[in-house]
């Protein structure tokens, strides 16, 4: 039986939340995804949306229903952002902070055909867990704002979610948008940090750690848009810019690693039992994640620290350049 899903997302063009939802919506054989739901991260929620309602019609999957999350993080905020930037140093990418308000239609130019569903993402959230107990993996690949409040409304439904994979932090290595810290956390750390507390009974990370070792590179991204179809024509416009100017360039493919272990978790090679603190003092390590030492102790988490690339390449390629 497919293992079902809710893909919890800050949305993308087509790297990197989109090209992992078109995945795993090409293995219904393993994943059942009930659900999208979208949250502020990469891009404002409004703007998000289009972008994942375009891919889904796109692949064929637009019965997938589509809900509208959570607009801003629990505390931060670009205020804070810029107090942050002023007193110790740049943070690199502030996705939908730095936005505007206007939504504009996705690639394409013309806005898809089904619309967000009325309900939130968070009623739809906890509705979900009630309706299934035990059975709801929830895959959350962006801020992790959206599952904060649905289990801080209902903190009795944390122990019934299946499992949370979720895309994130870094146990042992720097951060992405700050020395300390990698963009989700740091877009909402204080969502983390609650949601890491709950007695979720399994809980996974695929932090930078894991995901620094399978960047993309050019010629597999050439193999892959030469197959020419509707799919990689939106990996081109979205991703061929980079390569056109720098073919040494590299993409990190994050969330496309955690849609891969899903369907195939034999891709990760190493991983640890280890318990993760989420630093929520606002600093220069805002957002940051590390191993924690002291009492009391952090909950222990499954940290996915390797990948078997070449399994994990040869699986995005065959489903992201599948005929539709
Ligand atoms: O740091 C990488 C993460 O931030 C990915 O999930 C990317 O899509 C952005 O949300
Ligand atoms: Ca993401």
């Amino acid at each position: 039986m497919p293992h079902r899903i809710i893909f919890d997302t800050d949305s993308a063009v087509f790297n990197d939340d989109a090209a992992a939802l078109a995945m795993l919506a090409g293995r219904p054989d393993v994943v059942d995804i009930l659900g999208v739901t979208v949250v502020a991260g990469n891009y404002p929620v409004p703007q998000g949306a289009e972008h994942m309602l375009h891919l889904l019609e796109l692949i064929g999957a637009d019965d997938i229903p589509l809900y509208l999350g959570a607009e801003s993080p629990l505390v931060n905020s670009p205020a804070q952002a810029a107090r942050q930037e002023a007193r110790w140093g740049p943070v690199s990418f502030k996705g939908a902070f730095d936005a505007g308000d206007q939504v504009g239609p996705p690639h394409g130019g013309r806005f898809a055909a089904a619309r967000p569903r009325a309900t939130g993402a968070v009623p739809f959230l906890i509705d979900t867990i009630e309706r299934h107990p035990h059975e709801v993996t929830l895959v959350a690949v962006g801020p992790m704002t959206n599952v904060a409040l649905a289990l801080r409304q209902r903190p009795d439904l944390a122990p019934l979610v299946k499992r949370l994979v979720f895309m994130g932090g870094n146990a042992r290595v720097p951060g992405n948008v700050t020395p300390a810290a990698e963009f989700n956390l740091w877009f909402d750390p204080e969502a983390a940090q609650a949601v890491l507390a709950l007695p979720i009974p399994d809980t996974v990370m695929f932090g930078l750690d894991v995901t620094n070792h399978a960047p993309l590179r050019k010629p597999l991204f050439d193999r892959m848009v030469a197959t020419d179809t509707p799919l990689t024509r939106l990996m081109r416009h979205d991703m061929a810019p980079r390569f056109d100017t720098d073919t040494a360039a590299t993409y990190q493919v994050w969330d496309c690693i955690t849609a891969a272990w899903l369907i195939d978790p034999s891709i990760v090679t190493v991983s640890e039992r280890l318990p993760i603190a989420v630093d929520t003092t606002f600093g220069p390590t805002y957002g940051g994640t590390s191993v924690a030492a002291g009492t009391p102790p952090a909950r222990t988490i499954e940290v996915m620290l390797d990948v078997d690339r070449e399994k994990f390449f040869a699986l995005y390629e065959a489903l992201l350049t599948r005929r539709l």
